[in-house]
């Protein structure tokens, strides 16, 4: 997605440990107009796949996420990072962080994953694809079927991406990084 890598390369800035910080457009200032065309490219992307739902975990993951069901028409729903203690009837399980080096829990609802939900999975990084495991687990807790993931930006180097792939899921990154070696943003 051209707009995207442009963006990328203008805006994105390396930090030590192969991090890319995109605070000025994704994670802390976002920019409506690139993520409206980013939902777009997804819609795109998963166009011949039936789906009823899209899932993502708070909260980088939100802006996409609604940009796609907005135009799908479709339902939202974020797993949450802390159970809420006025919820019932949470899926809940463990995910670790790399990059914060410590686990923390996912939930969401058994009222809005529901058996039978064919759901697309949306997120801002697919680093070592551990977030991405965690919801594959609240799917399959569900008894949910997991359609398709889609991410805006994916760090190849990290892998995660190759072994979701293995498993035969339909993978779609909008942005693939190959290295953030010396502080260089080398982009597919
Ligand atoms: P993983 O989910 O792919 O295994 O990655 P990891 O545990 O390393 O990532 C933890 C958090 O850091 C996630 O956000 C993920 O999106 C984000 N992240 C990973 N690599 C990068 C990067 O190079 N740049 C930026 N900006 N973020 C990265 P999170 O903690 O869930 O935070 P948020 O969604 O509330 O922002
Ligand atoms: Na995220
Ligand atoms: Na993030």
């Amino acid at each position: 997605m051209k707009i995207l890598k442009d963006r990328i390369l203008k805006d994105g800035r390396c930090y030590p440990g192969g991090i890319l910080k995109v605070d000025n457009f994704i994670n802390h200032q976002m920019d409506p107009i690139l993520m409206k065309s980013i939902g777009v490219e997804f819609v795109r992307r998963f166009a011949s796949t039936p789906i009823n739902k899209i899932i993502t975990v708070e909260a980088s993951g939100i802006a996409p996420a609604i940009m796609v069901g907005y135009l799908l028409e479709l339902p939202v729903v974020f797993a949450k990072k802390k159970k809420p203690s006025t919820m019932e009837n949470m899926l809940v399980t463990s995910v670790y962080s790399f990059t914060k080096q410590r686990s923390y829990d996912v939930c969401v609802s058994k009222d809005f994953l529901r058996p039978g939900d064919r759901v697309l999975f949306i997120d801002d990084f697919l680093a070592n694809g551990n977030a991405a495991k965690g919801i594959m687990e609240l799917v399959k807790q569900a008894g949910a079927e997991l359609v398709g993931m889609g991410f805006i930006i994916e760090k190849a180097f990290q892998h995660g991406g190759d072994e979701l792939r293995e498993q035969g899921i339909h993978v779609e990154s909008l942005a693939i990084i190959e290295s953030l070696d010396n502080c260089e943003i080398k982009i597919r």
